[in-house]
C-alpha cells in the first residue's frame, strides 16, 4: 500500500518492513556487542514501542530480561508535555543495565520524565534506544544511545504508532501527506 487513510487524513509510505528489517539488525548488533557479558534490562514504554521491542529482542544475541512500562503524555498530533506512570519501572532496576526502547522520541519530554524516574532506582546504567527520532523538535539535552532512524518534524503512523489510536497494526511506517 502506498497510501493509508486514517481517521481524516491521508498518509503515504516513508519506510517499508524490509527497511526496517535492516534498522532493527544493525542496532540489534551494535547492543549485542555493547551489552555482552552485561545483565541487561529491557523496558520498552508501551504502547508504542511494542512491535519494535519484538523485533529488536528477537535480534539481539544476548540474553536479556524484558519489563514493559508505561507513561501517558500524548493526545491527538501535539505533545502535550505533562506525563504520568501507568506502569512504573520495576525495582529490580536497582543495579541492573536498564535499556529503554521507544518508537519515536519527539520533544523529548517523556523520556526525561522517564529517566529522572529511574534515576532513583540507582541502575548500574541507562542507555536509549529509540526507532525514531525528531531532532527539530527535541527540547531537552539527554543522550540517544540508540537511533533507527531521523526524521523531519512530520507526523508518521504505523509500526506501533497511531494517530489517535489507530494506524498502529500496519507493517510499514506512513508519514502524514499534506498534498
Ligand atoms: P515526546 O514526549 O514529545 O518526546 O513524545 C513522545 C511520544 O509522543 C511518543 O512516545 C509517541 O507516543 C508520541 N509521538 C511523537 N511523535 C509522533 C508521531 O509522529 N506519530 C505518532 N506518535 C508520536
Ligand atoms: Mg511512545
Amino acid at each position: 500500500m502506498n497510501k493509508v487513510t486514517v481517521h481524516d487524513k491521508v498518509f503515504r509510505l516513508l519506510i517499508d518492513r524490509d527497511e526496517i528489517q535492516t534498522i532493527i539488525d544493525g542496532l540489534a548488533d551494535q547492543i549485542s556487542a555493547d551489552y555482552k557479558g552485561l545483565d541487561m534490562l529491557m523496558c520498552p514504554v508501551l504502547t508504542g514501542s511494542y512491535m519494535f521491542a519484538a523485533d529488536l529482542s528477537r535480534a539481539l544475541s544476548i540474553d536479556h530480561e524484558i519489563s514493559f512500562v508505561r507513561f501517558a503524555s500524548y493526545q491527538g498530533m501535539q505533545s502535550t508535555g505533562e506525563v504520568k506512570a501507568l506502569l512504573d519501572f520495576p525495582k529490580s532496576c536497582k543495579g541492573r543495565h536498564v535499556l529503554i526502547v521507544e518508537d519515536i522520541v519527539d520533544t523529548g519530554a517523556t523520556m526525561d520524565f522517564m529517566l529522572n524516574r529511574l534515576q532513583v532506582l540507582e541502575p548500574a546504567s541507562v542507555s536509549i534506544c529509540t526507532f525514531f527520532f525528531k531532532p527539530a523538535s527535541f527540547k531537552k539535552n539527554f543522550k540517544i544511545d540508540y537511533i533507527g532512524r531521523s526524521i523531519q518534524d512530520d507526523f508518521i503512523i504505523g509500526y506501533g504508532l497511531d494517530y489517535d489510536n489507530s494506524g498502529r497494526s500496519y507493517p510499514d511506517v506512513y508519514i502524514l501527506d499534506n498534498e
